[in-house]
């Protein structure tokens, strides 16, 4: 890796990476309505060489190199992410800080699921991610809209605090999944970083996964795989705040509402 910023985001996605890439299939599932969304806008936007950034264990990167038949690159600051992604081939795995990564090519379309609200300075990140565009090069990803309208991941907050009461509330300014959920805020941080043709526009889908994957994606995703590190009997405690989603469990399917921004821009060249 050239250089790295974000180093306590590194530390931080290399352990919860290794959650993610155990539970990469259930991910890849729940999420698959975001995934559909980039591969559509990559079909729309032919180019020959597409950026996944925070690419995470690869299903977008690879899904739109299937679907266009574009190189594509995946960055990722987390080595136990890219270890899982570099698994299955079809597209090529970057570990880098998309911060401040001097990108030795350049990307037609940059695209990202969930992948680009974690750095610590978003307007340098943009702007660099702008300096690895081609002149037509455009932007498109997809961000959390507030926690308040994404019921899921708040239950999922709430049910971790009941385990760990003295762990500080999260900061909706830090670097974290909801970090870009204020469009206002988030398309200053693009004019600054340079972007143009910005357009910010809301894309609600339904999550949906097999009740009996639930379990399994508690303990190995979010604030509850956290908490449940520090358990003595991780099992009796799972079963414990498995109560707090029942909510979302319609027969042997969870449904999960996902409101969420789909991002664009253009580079003004
Ligand atoms: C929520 S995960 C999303 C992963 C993947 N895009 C997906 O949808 O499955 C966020 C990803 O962003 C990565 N990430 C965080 N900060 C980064 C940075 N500065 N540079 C590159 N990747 C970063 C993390 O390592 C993690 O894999």
């Amino acid at each position: 890796m050239t250089s790295e910023v974000n180093s306590a985001q590194a530390e931080w996605w290399n352990d919860a990476g290794k959650g993610w890439a155990r539970a990469q299939d259930i991910v890849d599932l729940v999420l698959r309505p975001f995934q559909d969304l980039l591969v559509e806008a990559a079909r729309a936007r032919p180019r020959e060489q597409v950026l996944d950034v925070g690419c995470g264990t690869g299903a977008v990167t690879r899904a739109i190199a299937e679907a266009t038949g574009a190189r594509c690159v995946g960055v990722d600051i987390s080595e136990s992410m890219l270890v899982a992604a570099r698994e299955h081939g079809k597209a090529e795995f970057v570990r880098a800080d998309a911060q401040v990564h001097r990108f030795e090519e350049s990307f037609g379309l940059i695209v990202s699921r969930f992948g680009v609200m974690f750095f610590d300075d978003p307007i340098a990140a943009f702007a660099n991610l702008l300096r690895a565009t081609t002149p037509d090069g455009e932007l498109c990803f997809i961000t959390w809209r507030t926690p308040e309208e994404n019921p899921f991941m708040t239950t999922a907050t709430r049910a971790a605090a009941s385990l760990l009461p003295d762990a500080p509330a999260p900061d909706p300014d830090a670097p974290g999944p909801f970090a870009l959920a204020d469009a206002t805020k988030t398309r200053r941080i693009l004019e600054q970083a340079g972007w143009s043709g910005i357009d910010i526009s809301a894309v609600d889908r339904i999550c949906t996964m097999p009740e009996a994957l639930l379990e399994p994606y508690l303990s190995n995703l979010g604030p509850i795989s956290r908490a449940l590190k520090e358990a003595e009997d991780p099992a009796e405690i799972l079963a414990r705040v498995r109560g707090a989603f029942d909510e979302f469990v319609h027969g042997d399917e969870v449904r999960v509402p996902g409101a969420c921004w789909q991002v664009t821009a253009s580079n003004p060249l």
